[in-house]
């Protein structure tokens, strides 16, 4: 049920509910920290494993204290610069955290959202609210009220809707960790890419003097890294400029039959017609691609097509374009560009 007034968000949160709520990145599907069943039931309702673990949205640094065992000066300094802002911190967690929502790793994701409501909702709240994008696993994420009451359609879900989102892709993931003997030294993992570039911490801990190197993650670090994720309805086909609509139509016909019907979990949409293309049209300015990207991959689902195709653009490999490459290509079941 979509609502407007925060108070009743609040009563639903309290009394172990589940509420959506709006963020600047995408809406997060929130639930208190400190109700159990509450925590359970957002891994039910999104369908989700419970090996891929929750951010803990918080109002302020008092409050992320609360949640790690090592506050160091680069967390603060990050948050300084970053937060309320599209950056998760992966920092050691304190025992206030329920192995729940870590997926029993030693470490918690932590991130203040800039969005005054969820702010508010927080701040109301005094605690935190572990919430993941409020979209089935493996599926599009949403970023307006009504994609998560679609989603869903429960009626013991509370959509506080706060208009749509300003960034439009989830938030950068950054692991930070001090080495143990110089706690000095700091190694630095992105787990995901988002609107916070490396480039833009790079020049925060410089400024600052910070001893610090980058790092490769593994996937036991980043249990949420699986090759497919937001995925639409529809099969997202990646091509290149000017293919004849017929032909293209042959070869997707062609490809997606030998496409395995499920990978690691998530299901792959085979469609048995393909006949109705959606072309999808993103800015050609990467901020405002972010921005349209989940909303057209949700009108293309519901246009009548049966596969929606991206044409690749020169543009798109600039780097402000990473992190919506990164979605296109891990929403798409076929990529049939000639370099890839
Ligand atoms: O922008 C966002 O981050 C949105 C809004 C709602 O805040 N949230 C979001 O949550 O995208 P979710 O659960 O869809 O993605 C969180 C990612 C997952 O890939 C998860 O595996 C990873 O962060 N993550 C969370 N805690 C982690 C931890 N302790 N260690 C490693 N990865 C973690
Ligand atoms: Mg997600």
């Amino acid at each position: 049920m979509i609502i407007r007034d925060s108070e009743q968000a609040l009563a639903h949160l309290n009394a172990g509910g589940l509420v959506a709520i709006p963020t600047e990145t995408v809406y997060g599907l929130a639930a208190s920290v400190r109700q159990r069943t509450a925590l359970q039931s957002i891994f039910t309702a999104k369908e989700r494993p419970l090996f891929d673990p929750l951010i803990v949205h918080i109002s302020d640094v008092q409050m992320a204290k609360q949640y790690t065992s090592d506050w160091s000066p680069v967390a603060d300094l990050l948050a300084t610069h970053f937060w309320p802002g599209p950056l998760t911190l992966i920092l050691p967690k304190s025992d206030a955290v329920d192995p729940l929502i870590t997926s029993g790793l030693p470490s918690v994701g932590l991130r203040i959202p800039n969005h005054p409501l969820s702010l508010g909702l927080l701040r109301n709240l005094g605690h935190g609210l572990a919430a993941p994008s409020a979209n089935k696993f493996g599926r599009t994420s949403p970023t307006r009220a009504e994609h998560v009451e679609q989603e869903f359609q429960r009626q013991d879900i509370l959509v506080l809707d706060g208009g749509s989102c300003d960034v439009g892709i989830e938030s950068t993931v950054l692991k930070l960790e001090r080495d143990l003997v110089n706690l000095n030294q700091y190694k630095l993992a992105i787990l995901r890419l988002g609107d916070v570039s490396a480039e833009q911490i790079d020049q925060v801990l410089q400024k600052n003097q910070i001893q610090y190197s980058w790092h490769n993650f593994s996937k036991q670090e980043s249990p949420g890294h699986m090759k497919h994720h937001y995925m639409p309805n529809i099969p997202l086909v990646l091509v290149d400029k000017g293919q004849e609509t017929q032909q293209l139509i042959l070869q997707i016909k062609s490809e997606i039959e030998h496409l395995p019907d499920i990978v690691e979990e998530v299901r792959i949409s085979k469609p048995k017609q393909i006949d109705k293309l959606f072309v999808l049209e993103l800015s050609a300015d990467a901020k405002l691609a972010a921005r349209e990207l989940y909303d057209s991959l949700r009108t293309a689902n519901e246009s009548g097509a049966n596969v929606m195709v991206l044409i690749w653009q020169d543009y798109m490999a600039d780097m402000a374009w990473n992190p919506v490459v990164d979605r296109l290509l891990k929403a798409s079941s076929l990529d049939l560009r000639s370099s890839k």
